[in-house]
């Protein structure tokens, strides 16, 4: 686990495009992601190889927040809890992170595996609640995105 770095860059674009669960972004986003929000973002690596990575932000309305844009497992590497890690590492390294905080699609199931999994592990409450509707985005046939929420953290965790 480690911070990322400007020549991590297209590795995670790479990485968010072979995936079919996710938003495509453009690699200029991974380049912004990976310099000026690196201090909320974290790769995993296994032989020297990106093989996850979970990008953040902390949201300005609410800085006690870390809100997490997108996780990702390459299809080999999950079930080893390499998720669960990276999202421990931003609370452990976020300096004060209360709540981490994302948006879910009601069929993400492994999505919401993972934050109940979390929220288990710090011993925190676990809420969700109406973020975006399907309409929010227009004729692009988007679903649905509701907002999860754990914590509050114990600052010991
Ligand atoms: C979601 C994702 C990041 C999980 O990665 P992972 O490394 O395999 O997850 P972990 O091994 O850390 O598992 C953490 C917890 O989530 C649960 N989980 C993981 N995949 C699951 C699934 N498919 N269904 C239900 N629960 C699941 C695990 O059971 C585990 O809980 P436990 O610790 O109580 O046993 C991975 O499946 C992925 O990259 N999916 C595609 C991208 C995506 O949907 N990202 C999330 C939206 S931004």
């Amino acid at each position: 686990m480690r911070r990322p770095e400007k020549q991590d860059a297209q590795s995670l674009w790479k990485l968010v495009c072979a995936d079919e669960t996710l938003d495509r972004n453009s690699c200029y986003l991974y380049l912004l992601q990976t310099t000026e929000f690196s201090d909320s973002c974290v790769v995993a690596e296994l032989g020297g190889e990106i093989v996850g990575c979970a990008t953040g932000f902390r949201p300005p309305k609410r800085p006690r927040s870390l809100f997490v844009w997108q996780i990702l497992v390459a299809p080999n590497a999950r079930g080893k809890k390499l998720a669960k890690r990276m999202l421990s590492y931003l609370v452990r390294h976020g300096g004060g992170v209360q709540f981490v905080e994302a948006t879910i699609t009601p069929s993400n199931a492994a999505s919401r595996g993972l934050f109940a999994s979390l929220a288990s592990q710090l011993g925190a409450a676990i809420e969700y609640s109406p973020c975006f509707e399907a309409s929010d985005f227009g004729a692009s046939g988007h679903e649905a995105e509701e907002l999860v929420r754990v914590g509050p953290i114990s600052p010991k965790e």
